[in-house]
C-alpha cells in the first residue's frame, strides 16, 4: 500500500520443520479514542487531541519515521490499518494491546464493530488486553490464555497486561508446552533476560517483567517462556518503540512500535 503513514518492519519466525509461509501483520499500541453521538462534550475534546503530542514525542525519542502523515486521528489510523490487512489478507491481525486508550462506550462499540466486520469477511484478528484497558472485552480479548492454531504451530494469546499472569495461566501454558507443537506467544508487556536487558532497560522497569523481578509468577512466565523448547517468539508491544531481541539464544522477542504512528510489524512465520 503506498500510504506514507506506515512504515514497515519485516520480520521472520523461522522454526525447523514448518513446510508453509504463515504472513501475519502486527499492531500494537493503537491507544483508539473515538466519539460518537452519546460521548460526553469532554469525551470529543479529549479524543480529538488524544496522543497528539505524545506519539510524537515517543517516535522523536525513538529515531523512528514521524511527520505530517502521522499526525492523524487513532481512529483514522485504524481506519487505515484495515485497508492495509484487506490488501494483505494476513493469516491474522495480531494486536498486542492498548488496543483502545481507555475503556470507553463509543471506543468500545467501534472497535468492535470493526474487527467484527473484518471477521465477516473472512479476516482473523487475534487481541490481547493492554494495561490501559479492562483484561476482559467480550468476544473481542480475554484475562485467559487463548489458544490459536495453524496446523504447523499455535499462537498463544496471554494477559500480561498487569505485569504478572494468573496461576491458571501459568498452569496451561506449561501444559502447552509439552504438546509437542511449537508456540508463538503474544502478550502486551515485553519479557527481559540476561540476554536483552541491555535493550529494555532505557524504559524503566515499568515497561517489562524482568526474570528477577519480586513477583513469583512474573517470574516464572519469563523462565518458562525463555527455557521452554517449545516457546519460539514473542510478539508484544507497549514500549512504544520497535525493538527486536533474544529472550535466550535464538528466541526472538519481536516488541512492535506504535501503531497509531504508522508502525507495522510484517511478521513471516516459516520453516528454514
Ligand atoms: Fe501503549
Amino acid at each position: 500500500m503506498n500510504d506514507d503513514f506506515f512504515w514497515f518492519v519485516n520480520n521472520r519466525i523461522v522454526i525447523p520443520g514448518v513446510k508453509g509461509e504463515y504472513r501475519f501483520i502486527h499492531i500494537t499500541d493503537l491507544h483508539i479514542h473515538a466519539w460518537d453521538e452519546m460521548s460526553t462534550e469532554e469525551e470529543k475534546e479529549r479524543a480529538k487531541n488524544a496522543w497528539v503530542e505524545g506519539k510524537e514525542n515517543f517516535a522523536k525519542s525513538s529515531g523512528e519515521p514521524f511527520g505530517e502523515s502521522q499526525k492523524i486521528s487513532t481512529v483514522e489510523a485504524f481506519e487505515k490499518i484495515l485497508l492495509l490487512a484487506n490488501e494483505l489478507s494476513p493469516k491474522a491481525i495480531l494486536l498486542t494491546g492498548d488496543n483502545l486508550d481507555h475503556m470507553h462506550p463509543a471506543g468500545e462499540k467501534y472497535l468492535k464493530n470493526r474487527l467484527l466486520e473484518y471477521a465477516k469477511k473472512g479476516g482473523k484478528y487475534i487481541c490481547v488486553p493492554g494495561n490501559h484497558e479492562a483484561p476482559d472485552f467480550d468476544g473481542i480479548w480475554s484475562s485467559e490464555l487463548q489458544v490459536f492454531d495453524f496446523k504447523e504451530f499455535r499462537i498463544v494469546a496471554i494477559n500480561d497486561s498487569e505485569k504478572t499472569v494468573d496461576e491458571e495461566t501459568l498452569i496451561k501454558l506449561e501444559s502447552l508446552c509439552k504438546d509437542g507443537i511449537p508456540i508463538i506467544i503474544i502478550c502486551h508487556i515485553p519479557l527481559s533476560t540476561e540476554l536483552c536487558r541491555s535493550k529494555l532497560e532505557y524504559a524503566g522497569p515499568y515497561f517489562y517483567i524482568d526474570e528477577k523481578t519480586d513477583d513469583s509468577n512474573g517470574r516464572k512466565f519469563v523462565s518458562l517462556v525463555k527455557n521452554s523448547e517449545e516457546i519460539r517468539a514473542v510478539i508484544c508491544g507497549h514500549l512504544h518503540r520497535y525493538i527486536k531481541c533474544e529472550i535466550s539464544d535464538g528466541k526472538i522477542q519481536i516488541i512492535g512500535s506504535q501503531g497509531m504512528a504508522g508502525a507495522v510489524d510484517l511478521i513471516t512465520v516459516c520453516g528454514e
